[in-house]
């Protein structure tokens, strides 16, 4: 194991997962609600305990789930295992995955960018990009903590804008901020994004 996974790990053993919702998030029920996500291959990368990857295989998506840490991976296969679903789960540092000769027709983000150290944030973007076709779709949620520090990493808006240039992305959408933590003390803010 190198560190990050090590860190990771340790956090799901020891149950310090304060990000972990224990069910499907909101977001992306509304996302599926009102028809802007319709089956098709997706991508989830640091899908953790992965409620979200239940509920995209059950409604017929061709579901990628990556995770660095061991427990997750583990924990998300017996769940689908338990409810006769598949999806392909990948325990990997997605930066060491090269999906751009197979690229998906979508990605849902969800706390992860702001859990990586801002310094990775450039190659982030970049594996994110390099991963969905064009005209791909980036489903993310930006992370709204207002604090020095992290994870989570506050995902200053006018930052992200940089982050995901115009250049490379079509903004789609940015609607109002939801609870994001199992506490319920973050707020996120769910934004649609299309590869130019
Ligand atoms: C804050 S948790 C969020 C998990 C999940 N998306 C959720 O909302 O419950 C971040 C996840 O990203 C994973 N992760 C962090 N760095 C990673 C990397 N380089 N490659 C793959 N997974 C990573 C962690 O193991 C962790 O499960």
């Amino acid at each position: 194991m190198d560190n990050n996974n090590e860190i990771w790990e340790s956090r799901y053993q020891a149950g310090t997962t304060g990000w972990d919702r224990g069910k499907t998030s909101g977001n992306l029920l509304d996302w599926l609600e009102s028809g802007n996500l319709t089956p098709c291959r997706i991508l989830v990368p640091g899908c953790g305990n992965g409620y979200e990857v239940l509920t995209l295989a059950e409604k017929g998506f061709a579901v990628t789930a990556v995770d660095i840490a061991p427990s997750p991976i583990a924990n998300l296969q017996k769940a689908l295992d338990d409810n006769q679903l598949s999806a392909e789960l990948v325990q990997s540092d997605f930066f060491s995955l090269d999906y751009s000769d197979k690229p998906f027709d979508a990605i849902y983000e969800q706390t992860c960018l702001c859990a990586l150290p801002p310094s990775q944030w450039k190659n982030f973007e970049q594996w994110l990009h390099q991963s969905l076709k064009t005209g791909g779709k980036l489903y993310s949620q930006f992370m709204q903590t207002h604090e020095e520090g992290g994870p989570p990493y506050h995902c200053d808006m006018s930052e992200m804008k940089q982050l995901f240039s115009d250049k490379r992305w079509h903004w789609k959408k940015e609607v109002k901020g939801q609870e994001i933590s199992s506490k319920g003390d973050k707020l996120e803010i769910p934004c649609l994004l299309e590869k130019i």
